[in-house]
């Protein structure tokens, strides 16, 4: 398995990825599980819009098996949120999740990070599952947060 920063190349296959979204359709509301195309990515990678790094699990043949973005807007106050994670559903629970995790936390202690959070639903339960056993802490509930709909923050300080 190989972690790393996606490049303009990759952009397919972090399409590819993103289609599982699908999964919580009907569980989440639509314009949450609509799947990034080409377009919505492409600024991520021309330099036009610089607040997210992607980051992209490969396996041995190089097929992607996972995949994240680093919200780096706040990178300069010490902080950054974690994206989009999701691993494919045939790969899940083979620690695919956790060596992406892994190099958000190399990039944080290497940037000076603080603090991490994300934003996740209530209905995610690996989600939940997944941030609690890497240390993270529910700090809250937030009211109609995205498409009248409530979100839970997490937060990890390092
Ligand atoms: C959350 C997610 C990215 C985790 O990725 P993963 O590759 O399955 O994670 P790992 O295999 O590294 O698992 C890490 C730990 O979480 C646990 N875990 C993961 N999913 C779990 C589940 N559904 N139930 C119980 N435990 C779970 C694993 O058992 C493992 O624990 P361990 O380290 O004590 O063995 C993946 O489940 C996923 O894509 N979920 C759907 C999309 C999603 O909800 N994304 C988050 C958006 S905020």
């Amino acid at each position: 398995m190989q972690i790393r920063f996606a490049t303009k190349n990759d952009i397919n296959d972090l399409v590819l990825i993103y289609q599982g979204w699908a999964e919580f359709k009907g569980i989440l509301p639509d314009q949450l599980v609509e799947p990034d195309t080409r377009d919505d990515l492409i600024q991520y990678f021309d330099g036009s819009n610089r607040s997210r790094k992607y980051l992209l699990a490969t396996d041995d043949d190089n097929l992607p098996m996972g995949a994240c973005y680093i919200d780096i807007t706040f990178l300069i106050l010490n902080n950054i949120r974690i994206g989009d994670m999701i691993v494919k559903k045939d790969f899940r629970n083979q620690g695919v999740g956790s060596a992406i995790f892994d190099k958000i936390l190399k990039y944080a202690r290497e940037n000076n990070v603080k603090k991490i959070w994300l934003w996740t639903q209530e209905e995610l339960e690996s989600a939940k599952k997944f941030y609690t056993i890497k240390g993270f802490i529910l700090e809250g509930k937030q009211k109609n947060q995205f498409c009248n709909k409530d979100a839970l923050l997490f937060g990890l300080i390092l």
